[in-house]
């Protein structure tokens, strides 16, 4: 597996790549990599001639209260996992060669970045808009691979793709779970013993929302409500949304129909953690 830490020099490879007639495949990741992100490395083997993995703690994602700084961060650890799992090239650039100064543009999607997440991390996706762009021109896959954990990222992605004519398809990979239904997480490792157990009620209270959707219940305040009451009985909880959105527009149901998104982002003591489940109705 190559290391490349340079703009200049990251193009220049796929440049080589695409030349001799290869498909890229890439998969953009902020590291402390998991099961979740090795599966999206498998992804992108499985259909491309050469797999390009980048690591970057982006800070401009970050808001100013949040954990940029504490982000967790393992390198070493990191380059082990993505040579095992295939990588040809890990893309790992320091902050100056991403946002040299002075810098002064930035990719925003409109109304899509403003709901769910967007509500409390109001620069978050244009933060990350803003360096998969840069990534997708330095790194210039044929395809990327992004995780459904990150549900609303995703369809913001997609939106960007198809609105700036980006030439890469989007493929989602999907949520890979600890044995007790936990989402995996790069933050995961915040949690204390007691927010690590209190935290599978994520995924207990997606469950139990299914169950009632399966069950025909179409009114979606009933379902938020049965959310909300599940998320509350962890006692380190604390409830930033719990929505049920349509997957085009994200816009929050009245009536469950169609393809929908329950989504879910809850604080266990500090650590914020999302997760998602798509229902067909
Ligand atoms: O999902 C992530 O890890 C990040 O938001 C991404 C897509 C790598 C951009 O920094």
């Amino acid at each position: 597996m190559k290391i490349v830490r340079s703009v200049r020099e990251m193009q220049a490879e796929s440049d080589k790549i695409r030349r001799a007639g290869h498909v890229i495949g890439f998969v953009p990741t902020m590291g402390f990599l998991h099961e979740g992100h090795l599966n999206l490395l498998r992804i992108a083997r499985e259909k491309a001639d050469r797999t390009i993995l980048s690591i970057f703690v982006n800070p401009t994602q970050f808001g100013p209260n949040e954990d940029l700084n504490h982000y967790p961060r393992d390198i070493e650890r990191d380059e082990t996992l993505a040579e095992e799992a295939g990588c040809d090239i890990l893309f790992y650039p320091p902050v100056e060669e991403m946002y040299p100064a002075p810098f002064r543009t930035a990719v925003t999607v409109a109304e899509i970045t403003q709901v769910l997440c967007g509500i409390s991390r109001p620069t978050h996706f244009r933060g990350v808009t803003t360096i998969v762009a840069k990534l997708f021109n330095i790194v210039k896959p044929h395809f990327a691979v992004f995780g459904q954990k990150d549900a609303q990222q995703l369809i913001v992605i997609k939106q960007m793709v198809r609105d700036l004519n980006f030439d890469i398809d989007i493929i989602t990979g999907p949520i890979v779970r600890e044995a007790d239904g936990l989402a995996m997480s790069s933050r995961n490792v915040y949690l204390s013993p007691e927010e690590r157990k209190e935290a599978v009620m994520l995924y207990k209270s997606l469950m139990a929302a299914k169950t009632l959707i399966d069950s025909g219940e179409r009114n979606a305040d009933a379902i938020r409500a049965e959310l909300e009451r599940r998320l509350r009985q962890a006692k380190t909880a604390k409830i930033d949304y719990a929505e049920i959105v349509d997957t085009q527009n994200l816009k929050p149901l009245e009536t469950i129909q169609g393809e929908i998104l329950i989504a879910l982002a809850v604080f266990f003591g500090r650590t914020r953690l999302i997760d998602n489940i798509q229902v067909s109705v």
